[in-house]
């Protein structure tokens, strides 16, 4: 209660309200080191609202055959137990609407902490979230309530900068648009004018990639997520063309990348179908993870070992940005902005961008 106290008196909250969900980030132990343990360690009580954690830093089964370290993995495993003992599920991703879809609906509020999960549930579910951090996230759980500031409210929640796409998109493409336009929005909040109609999976990639190159919480795109109707007509705009798209891939080739990575943030059943699709047949060259929710996996085992035939893993709990796995490569290729973003600062590695299909064929090395 402190906690929300302070950050309430912080910016200005006149009170504090009632929320359906939290999602806590904070869990990998690459990330929170002993301290955090101990922090997570000493809480008691239970949280009064439904719950889930952010990845882990491994496959809470599998983490040997991620080399991760004995070491490493009891202290990680303290971790995820330290928070299932306050009574948070111990679902580790950054995906929970795709597995809990009751966590979160229209005009519930939150208290979300993972940037991606705060995109999509502000911006495609229309649910109100501010972007937590680990402790005042645990806190919410704990209590069962946020401070009332920032975009729990109508007034922070209209858009600040039109974006006009005057280029088809698809798959990744929707990363790349993230990319340019986050370091241009930073903390604001785009309009898109897309010609196209995005999936829900582009949806979340754009969303994810904005939140790592800029620090976005909330999006709309015209016809389909539409901004309050009180809103105005903002005046900045900017517009962007397949040539500025073009260059991101360009500027961040996959040559030369060890391990290849898809799953940021974490695949849906969609994403896995279309990538058993597409690796039918094949066999993998080099590392290839696809990065999933366990519950993902878990509902379609028969979409795990499609994958798996091909010497690709399904990596559950965990991903190649928070995961201290990955920091053995020299460079990873991914098909999300959002890792191309985070994987240089935060496991010091080279990062490639390509689409699915690109990522695929460069850890497969068939056309
Ligand atoms: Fe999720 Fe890891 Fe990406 S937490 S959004 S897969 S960096």
């Amino acid at each position: 209660m402190e906690i929300l106290a302070a950050l309430g008196d912080i910016f200005g909250a006149e009170r504090l309200i009632p929320i359906k969900s939290v999602q806590i980030a904070g869990v990998s132990f690459k990330n929170i080191g002993e301290a955090g343990l101990e922090w997570i360690s000493e809480m008691e009580g239970n949280v009064a609202v439904k719950s889930v954690l952010n990845p882990a830093g491994m496959d809470l089964l599998r983490w040997r055959e991620m080399g991760i370290s004995e070491e490493f993995a009891s202290r990680q495993l303290a971790v995820v137990e330290a928070y299932r003992k306050l009574g948070i599920s111990t679902d580790c991703t950054c995906t929970p609407y795709q597995i809990h879809p009751d966590m979160a609906r229209r005009g519930d509020h939150l208290a979300w902490s993972e940037s991606s999960a705060v995109a999509y549930a502000n911006s495609v579910i229309g649910a109100r979230t501010n972007r937590e951090g680990g402790p005042s996230a645990l806190a919410a759980a704990l209590v069962g309530k946020t401070p009332y500031y920032g975009y729990h409210l109508d007034e922070n929640r209209a858009p600040t900068l039109g974006v006009r796409v005057e280029c088809d998109l698809a798959g990744s493409d929707y990363g790349a648009l993230g990319h340019i336009v986050g370091k241009v929005v930073g903390g604001g909040v785009p309009l898109f004018r897309l010609p196209g109609r995005p999936t829900q999976e582009e949806l979340k990639a754009l969303g994810a990639a904005m939140a790592a190159s800029g620090s976005v919480a909330l999006f709309y795109v015209e016809g389909l997520i539409s901004p309050p109707a009180d809103s105005g007509e903002n005046e900045e705009r900017m517009t962007i063309e397949m040539d500025e798209i073009r260059d991101v891939y360009r500027m961040h080739s996959g040559e030369g990348s060890e391990l290849v990575a898809l799953g940021c943030p974490h695949c849906s059943v969609p994403e896995l179908e279309a990538i058993a699709g597409q690796l039918r047949g094949r066999e993998v060259e080099k590392e290839l993870w696809i990065c999933t929710a366990r519950a993902i996996a878990k509902s379609r085992p028969d979409l795990v070992e499609s994958i798996e035939r091909s010497g690709a893993k399904v990596i559950c709990d965990t991903c190649m940005v928070v995961s201290p796995a990955s920091e053995r490569y020299r460079k990873i290729m991914v098909n999300s902005g959002k890792a191309l973003n985070y994987i240089p600062g935060l496991c010091g590695v080279m990062a490639g961008f390509g689409s699915t299909e690109e990522c695929l064929r460069a850890a497969t090395g068939r056309d």
